[in-house]
């Protein structure tokens, strides 16, 4: 053999190959997220039978289950609220006493330093299951942009009332990270940072967290406000527009199955991003691991990596408080 590059070299031992480790994965890069149900059970811990190892959670159990979050190393979490009623328009998601509402407050009340995210959309809270408002008759799902803008608004501004360190916007409305800003500017909170779903695609893979939230559309889809997962190009439009509107953090979600966006996103733009490996991957992960077909830690730890290789610098993972209870993070 006659090579000058031999590859190997670096490769020999352990300690020369975390040397030239190009990319690395810390404790303060994983959000987790939780599910919190309005209940008068205050026991009530549901699992999520897609989901393995998540659950729907009383106030009281989010409670010991973030005490132990907390205790493992977990910096931040990102919430979901399940009403107890759902209406036409929502209304459980910016009511002052709605479920997300009180969880925020008891966590920051025991935990001020725990950075709470607020997801801040409407779908979970509609009795239809879509993103925003409806018109009257509409069957196919046309979610009314502007009308929904205000109610988007009304949320991160209860959120945020809460105690919220972050508002995050899943809808994909137009110009809600506008809307969003003002109100929250305008109520005084213009030091709470707007973490948008930026590049957010009309993705199969959310088909588990609809049984965890409750969420699925009852009638249509989401194709006519989430993207369409053929688009690259149109993401670089999606951002431009999330940055102008004064957006802080970047979602790209799913993460996996869209590392070339979240690449692309990285090479064109200079901002933070956070990549969201969503409920489809944690799920099929933890099937196949099941099954004894895969290795779990190897390919979660290999899941991980790679949003981060891609460009991430942040990553919302259900695997987030198991990886560091095990070790496998510090
Ligand atoms: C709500 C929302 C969804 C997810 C996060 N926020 C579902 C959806 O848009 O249907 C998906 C998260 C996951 O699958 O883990 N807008
Ligand atoms: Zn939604």
């Amino acid at each position: 053999m006659n090579s000058f590059h031999r590859g190997r070299r670096l490769r020999r031992t352990p300690v020369l190959r975390e040397m030239v480790r190009e990319t690395s994965l810390s404790a303060a890069d994983l959000i987790m997220p939780y599910f919190v149900t309005e209940t008068d059970d205050a026991s009530f811990r549901q699992p999520i039978s897609s989901m393995p190892g998540q659950f729907q959670l009383s106030l009281a159990e989010l409670e010991k289950e973030v005490a132990e979050a907390v205790k493992l190393g977990v910096r931040s979490v990102l919430l979901f609220g399940i009403p107890a009623v759902k209406d036409e328009l929502g209304s459980g998601a910016y009511a002052s006493e709605g479920i997300v509402q009180k969880a925020i407050r008891m966590i920051k009340k025991n935990w001020p330093d725990l950075v709470v995210i607020a997801d801040c959309c409407l779908c979970e809270y509609t009795s239809h299951g879509h993103c925003g408002i409806i018109a009257k008759g509409d069957s196919v799902g046309h979610v009314l942009n502007d009308a929904t803008l205000d109610l988007l608004a009304q949320t991160a501004v209860a959120q945020a009332e809460a105690g919220a360190d972050i508002i995050a916007p899943s809808d994909m409305m137009d110009g809600r990270v506008l809307a969003i800003r003002e109100a929250l500017d305008k109520a005084g909170f213009e030091e709470i940072p707007v973490m948008s779903y930026a590049v957010k695609y009309a993705s199969a893979y959310y088909g588990p967290f609809r049984e965890a939230a409750e969420s699925a559309p009852r009638f249509g889809d989401r194709r006519t406000y989430q993207m369409d997962p053929a688009n690259a190009q149109e993401a670089l439009r999606e951002m431009q527009a999330d940055i102008e509107e004064g957006a802080d953090l970047f979602i790209v979600k799913p993460g996996g199955p869209y590392q070339d966006i979240i690449r692309l996103m990285h090479d064109s733009f200079d901002v933070p991003l956070v990549a969201y490996q969503v409920s489809g991957e944690y799920s099929m992960i933890c099937a196949a691991a099941q099954n004894g077909w895969i290795d779990r830690k190897a390919v979660i730890m290999e899941s991980l990596i790679g949003l981060k290789r891609a460009g991430s610098k942040m990553i919302i993972t259900y695997f987030t408080a198991e990886v560091l209870r095990e070790g496998w993070v510090r």
